[in-house]
């Protein structure tokens, strides 16, 4: 195993930007499940039940009844070694992105500044009615949680029927589109747009590295099957033992 991270540590140094493009994997060892893999949410509940836009507006207690399934306190959760594994590559100037399609903001409390959550985070609620704010962890309770103007309340996420936001979105393609390696950790690269990054990537010639525990990406150029915080921390590793070339 040492020697495909060593293969990809070797990728990186040499091949730059950089960018990673993260799905809910990497947030397993946190804590948090999945979607699609074993014993994930969309196992247990319709997602065009209780994550679209549509059922929201009509009864938003079905979006906030599995709210315990899945991450319930924003602030109860801690990134893990791969989250800090990306934020040292950052400090060492070999990561220039994360784009990320978890709302679990993990990347930012790992310390990675450059990040862009397209499907949103948890971090903000707001009122659909009068716009107030409120920022985790003060998220009244009640089914469905109301503003104080009687409002209900919803996350900064991007629910199935919901567009991403215009900003975020030209930020990952353009990211995508000028990368020379684009890491592609813990997704099951199904979900658009998110799930074209890799192939805008691909066609400006960039080197494509899963780090998946399953073959999610069959399109790689290199596969690490191993859990993201096992992976990333290796990657780090092997990049220490390289003669730094700067950049
Ligand atoms: N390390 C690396 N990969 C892992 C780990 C781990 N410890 N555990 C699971 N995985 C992989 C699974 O093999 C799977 O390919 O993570 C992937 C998780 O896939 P999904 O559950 O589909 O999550 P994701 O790809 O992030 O979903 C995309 O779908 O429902 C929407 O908005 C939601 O952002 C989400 C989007």
């Amino acid at each position: 195993m040492n020697s495909i991270m060593k293969q990809v540590a070797e990728l990186i140094m040499n091949q730059q930007p950089c960018v990673a493009l993260t799905g809910a994997g990497i947030s397993v060892e946190s804590g948090i499940p999945t979607f699609r893999s074993k014993g994930g949410l969309w196992e247990k509940f319709d997602p065009a039940v209780y994550a679209s836009i549509e059922v929201f507006r009509q009864d938003p207690s079905k979006y906030w009844s599995i709210r315990g399934e899945f991450i319930r306190n924003y602030d109860d959760y801690s990134p893990n070694a791969g989250h800090l594994a990306l934020a040292e590559l950052e400090t060492m100037g070999l990561l220039r992105h994360v784009i990320t399609q978890n709302i679990d903001g993990l990347h930012r409390k790992a310390g990675s500044r450059n990040v862009t959550e397209i499907h949103g985070s948890l971090r903000e609620i707001f009122c659909v009615r009068c716009g107030k704010e409120y920022r985790a962890p003060k998220i009244p309770e009640g089914m469905p949680p109301l503003c104080v103007c009687g409002g209900v309340l919803k996350p900064n996420t991007v629910l199935f029927g919901e567009s991403l936001p215009p900003q975020a979105l030209e930020t990952a393609s353009r990211q995508a589109g000028t990368c020379k390696v684009m890491l592609v950790i813990g997704t099951s690269a199904v979900v658009q747009p998110a799930a074209s990054l890799p192939f805008v990537a691909r066609q400006n010639g960039a080197r494509i590295v899963e780090v998946n525990i399953q073959n999610a990406f069959p399109a790689a150029d290199f596969r690490i099957a191993e859990k993201a915080g096992v992976a990333l921390s290796g990657i780090v590793a092997e990049l220490k033992k390289l003669p730094f070339q700067g950049c």
